[in-house]
């Protein structure tokens, strides 16, 4: 696992950028996994701004989303088909038919899931999967408990994932669905590089577990800590909680540029 400790979330989201606009030139029809929320925003931002300059194109690239809410209406804003597509697939030029995301509202929902795995399995599976980390330590919505194991499934979301994200319902929790449906850790798991981004102080702890901690289901996202190519990018309020800030700083300073990320 690499920890690069940025001076800001900014300049965070233009290296996790920087990573999606090499692969994508070695492998235009490359897999990306796409995530929500709010930290990966710097990442679209900077990919829209590239797109814009003729640097970079998703027209051949394909997108999986990592997850989403169970029972909105299909035109509700906050289904994260419609976020991905607002935050980030409709400022460039990707096909929107080539990138999917977990049905919500599917009637048979382990089928579906099961026929997510295999679409992903078909597509060649993810090349390179953007992250979020909660501040419970779920990746995706895997929430604490989740098995390291799990593929595409239903979850029951936590008391205080719902009150993190209330503030996309009005601030009223009664509105945050209680399930959705999510990769799992096993799937997330099989993506070749893993691109992990946090800022703030909020994340600060999930992120010492993730990179520092005991490989546990209660901090789910530990699980990466057996993946063999994660990248972690944070700004300094999200490092703040690591112990060995001194070694990563050191690491990436000192690192030959023909690696990349
Ligand atoms: C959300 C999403 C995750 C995301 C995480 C952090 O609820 N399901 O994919 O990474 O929780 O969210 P944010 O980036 O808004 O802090």
């Amino acid at each position: 696992m690499e920890i690069v400790i940025c001076p800001d979330a900014v300049e965070a989201g233009k290296l996790g950028a920087a990573a999606i606009v090499a692969l994508l030139k070695r492998k235009p029809d490359a897999v990306l996994g796409l995530a929500t929320g709010s930290s990966p925003l710097h990442i679209y931002d900077e990919l829209a701004a590239r797109y814009e300059a003729g640097e970079v194109s998703f027209a051949q690239a394909k997108g999986f989303s990592l997850d989403e809410y169970v029972g909105l209406p299909a035109d509700h804003p906050e289904t994260y088909h419609n976020v991905i597509r607002k935050d980030f697939v409709h400022r460039v030029d990707f096909d929107d038919s080539a990138v999917r995301g977990p049905d919500g509202l599917a009637a048979d929902i382990p089928a579906f899931c099961a026929s997510y795995e295999a679409a992903i399995a078909e597509a060649g599976g993810v090349d390179l999967q953007i992250l979020g980390i909660g501040t419970v330590g779920h990746i995706g919505f895997n929430e604490p408990g989740s098995s390291l194991a799990s593929r595409t499934r239903i979850k029951t979301l936590t008391k205080q994932t719902r009150v993190d994200n209330a503030r996309f319902f009005d601030n009223d929790v009664s509105k945050v669905p209680t399930h959705c449906i999510t990769q799992g850790l096993g799937t997330i798991m099989a993506a070749r590089h893993i691109v992990l981004v946090a800022s703030g102080t909020n994340k600060a702890e999930a992120v010492h577990q993730l990179a520092e901690g005991a490989v546990s289901a209660m901090w789910p996202g530990t699980v990466l800590q057996h993946h063999p190519h994660v990248t972690v990018l944070l700004d300094e309020a999200a490092a703040s909680r690591l112990q060995l800030t001194g070694y990563y700083r050191e690491t990436y300073a000192s690192k030959p540029d023909w690696q990349g990320l």
